[in-house]
């Protein structure tokens, strides 16, 4: 695809971003503090005729989780140069058409982080209090007041599976809790204070009075936890899982409640989940008392939201005042530094053999000095900036729009 006819407007205050889905003012507040007050804000998500005419001339689109950009919606928003999506998942986005057209998209993989934590670290204070089935009593009327069962969380084991962004987390905020902290990764992981990796998950699971899962939802990691890990566990421990429903064979852990070898679990994402405010939940676990129920909001917090518009606002500010796009998910990932002067040229193109010597060639002829060239591909496409010593350069970028395998090229000045 060669579009030749779209165009980034130089002006910051001409570029349109449309946001959808009501995102958090965070978001609007930081785009305009950065100078761009041609924003169309929408509090709902849109399909059909409705989102093609809210994106046909947007320059830079803000979405949530639930407006689906799929291929076709793409075609039709030929003006587009980024899209954010206000939150984790990607899913929404046909990713492969967006490289195609030469888009990247950003998220915010990492604002939720400390949500998923605190609650963690709640979970395990309440599970190894025995509050959940007290609290299941009393609100039946009856009135259990025992020490039985019932333990400080100071001085036991916390066994952490997947020490990433969530892991080393929790794994910090449990240690001022004066726990142990053990984990077990399929990468070594530099260690945050007194943590110590294990070797195998059989000697984490076999080591800790509380277990806590904060793995990807991966083939490797489904039924990461099943009827022999949970066999391995502790008599009396506890398991929580806020990472992803398939990580943990649900009636497995339902049979080990059961038989009392494990003492409780807090479980907040599920194999199956319901589609919407409305729909049935269903699963073994609300059987029992001892299990903390909760849906999938592990990451849902103010904060959260408050942390995602900042970021994602953040990530389109980068890549459309300067062509940074650290951090995008279908796009090559260039930090690049700000321009000194002179023009900056962002070409995308198709990730062929002889691209960059057509577009030096192009700058030569016009006699074009180049002071900087960042170049990286990813898959399908190439990415080149183009730092040149001179401003009026317009014609040349047309110039480069004929390049039959150019993609888009926005010029910044
Ligand atoms: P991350 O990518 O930073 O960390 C994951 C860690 O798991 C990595 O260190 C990786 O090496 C490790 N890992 C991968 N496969 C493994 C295996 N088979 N065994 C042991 N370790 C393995 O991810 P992050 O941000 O910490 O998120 C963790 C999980 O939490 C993800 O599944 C994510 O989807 C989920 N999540 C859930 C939320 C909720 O609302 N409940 C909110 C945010 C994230």
């Amino acid at each position: 695809m060669n579009q030749t006819t779209d165009f980034t407007p130089a002006s910051k205050a001409d570029r349109l971003v449309v946001l959808l889905e009501g995102i958090h003012p965070s978001a609007l507040e930081a785009l305009t503090r950065d100078g761009y007050t041609r924003i169309k804000t929408y509090e709902k998500a849109l399909s059909g005729q409705a989102l093609l005419d809210a994106i046909s001339d947007a320059h830079f689109l803000g979405i949530r989780s639930r407006t689906q950009l799929t291929a076709e919606v793409l075609q039709h928003a030929t003006q587009l140069a980024a899209i954010g999506c206000y939150c984790i998942g990607t899913n929404q986005v046909d990713l492969v058409q967006a490289t195609r057209q030469g888009i990247p998209v950003f998220n915010a993989p990492f604002s939720n982080t400390r949500s998923v934590a605190e609650l963690v670290l709640a979970q395990i204070i309440m599970l190894m209090r025995g509050i959940p089935q007290k609290n299941a009593i009393l609100h039946r009327g009856g009135w259990t007041k025992s020490a039985a069962d019932s333990y400080e969380a100071r001085g036991k084991t916390l066994g952490i599976v997947g020490y990433g962004h969530i892991g080393k987390q929790v794994g910090v905020l449990a240690e001022h809790l004066g726990m142990t902290v053990i984990f077990y990764d399929t990468t070594a992981q530099l260690t945050i204070g007194n943590a110590r990796q294990m070797d195998t998950l059989d000697e984490l699971l076999a080591g800790s009075d509380v277990v806590t899962l904060h793995v990807p939802q991966t083939p490797e990691t489904e039924n990461l936890i099943g009827v022999s890990q949970l066999a391995t566990m502790k008599r009396g421990s506890h398991l929580i899982n806020a990472s992803r429903g398939t990580v943990v064979d649900i009636d497995a852990l339902a049979a080990a409640l059961e038989s009392r070898h494990l003492h409780g679990a807090a479980i907040d994402v599920f194999p199956v989940e319901p589609q919407g405010n409305d729909a049935l939940f269903t699963s073994p676990l609300i059987h029992f008392d001892n299990v903390i129920l909760t849906p999938h909001i592990g990451g849902s917090t103010l904060e959260a939201q408050i942390n995602i518009g900042k970021e994602v606002s953040a990530k389109l500010v980068r890549y459309s005042n300067n062509g940074t796009t650290t951090s995008a998910v279908n796009f090559p990932e260039m930090a690049i530094p700000e321009m000194r002067g002179g023009s900056r040229m962002l070409h995308i193109h198709k990730n062929v053999p002889g691209v960059l010597a057509k577009v030096n060639d192009r700058l030569s002829d016009a006699s074009i000095n180049i002071t900087a060239q960042y170049l990286s591909t990813f898959d399908t496409i190439g990415y080149a900036v183009i730092d040149v010593d001179r401003s009026d350069i317009q014609a040349v970028v047309e110039q480069m729009r004929l390049i039959p395998e150019t993609i888009h090229c926005r010029l910044l000045n």
